[in-house]
């Protein structure tokens, strides 16, 4: 009999095919987070669960699964998951590094450019009809070239916006408990500040850190007012990183002048100011979602359900 993996929730097909060569496979074909009780009830069989971020893996949920050997997610981030708890019912816990980097990073700088030439606003104008002729005056935005942009959390997406960054002019500069190598500061040009330097000297700010208790609101009221009024806040990490309350009081009170968001503090929630708002534009947590990028960390996360249930030491463990 082959071991049991669960799938929480639609992953791409080439995925399902490699982790059928291994396991009968149990697949949430309904995309649709299963409640905790749901899950559990499948994770009770499962030798295996390959997670999605929409998923709390828990003491409760590790409490009932008493065959599970690995949580595979599939996401480079795991803060859903209970480290701690995994470590004590012995169970590995993956993430899919390396191969989200760059459709991440292009994200970011897609909601860095969307944000600041203001086109999503633009589009909301031309489909409501009202483009009525070129204005010298209207829709002005800000300027990359020669703009300084701060990157928060300087790991492998923060170095990849970096990089993209120096193709549009722009100077870099960092914050990040670890230095950068002196060589990779000086190929990116990117020089280490502290965060309250960023914030007073960024144009473009842009968030790259993991969400840990200590970076939960890194960006709040406080940070807000040391931005420049002429600032652009970018979020692809995790929504809890910035509190968004605050968020949309400087964005309607022009204390910022926009912001890009992939993520929300209360996902799917969507803090109800910021629907009404002009200078933000909103995206449901898609930057890592190409085609070639979601196909990777599927494969990723079945190889490491693989090799954990055949008792190997699957290539991206995390600890905690
Ligand atoms: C991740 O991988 O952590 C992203 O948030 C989803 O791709």
């Amino acid at each position: 009999m082959k071991p049991r993996v669960v799938v929480t929730r639609r992953i791409p097909d080439d995925g399902i095919a490699l982790l059928r060569s291994y396991f009968d496979v149990d697949e949430n074909r309904d995309d649709r987070p299963y409640t905790p009780d749901e899950l559990a009830a499948r994770a009770a069989e499962a030798d295996a669960l390959v997670a999605l971020l929409t998923d709390r893996v828990d003491e409760a949920l590790l409490a009932r699964s008493p065959k599970l050997k690995i949580v595979a997610n599939v996401a480079v981030g795991y803060d859903n998951i209970d480290l701690a708890a995994a470590a004590r019912h012995g169970v590995a816990v993956t993430n899919t590094p390396g191969v989200l980097t760059d459709a991440t990073a292009d994200f970011a700088f897609t909601l860095l450019l969307a944000t600041a030439r203001r086109v999503a606003e633009a589009d909301r104008y031309v489909r409501a009809g009202r483009f009525k002729g070129w204005l010298m005056m209207g829709f002005l935005g800000g300027d990359l070239n020669g703009a300084t942009l701060g990157i928060a959390g300087f790991g492998r997406i923060g170095q990849a916006v970096a990089r993209r960054g120096r193709g549009f002019g722009m100077q870099i500069v960092y914050q990040d408990e670890q230095p950068a190598p002196e060589a990779l500061e000086a190929e990116l040009g990117a020089r280490r500040v502290d965060k309250d330097t960023l914030l007073e000297h960024s144009d473009y700010v842009s968030l790259h850190v993991p969400l840990l208790p200590t970076t939960r609101q890194y960006i709040g009221e406080l940070e807000l007012r040391k931005m420049k009024r002429t600032a652009y806040l970018v979020n692809t990490s995790r929504g809890p990183v910035v509190d968004e309350a605050a968020l949309a009081k400087a964005l309607r009170a022009g204390e910022i002048a926009g912001a890009g968001l992939d993520v929300f503090e209360r996902e799917p929630e969507v803090h109800p100011e910021l629907l009404t708002l002009e200078n933000v534009v909103l995206a449901p947590h898609i930057a890592s979602a190409t085609v070639g990028t979601r196909t990777k960390m599927a494969l990723i996360a079945a190889e490491n359900a693989i090799a954990a249930v055949s008792g190997k030491t699957p290539p991206n463990l995390v600890r905690a």
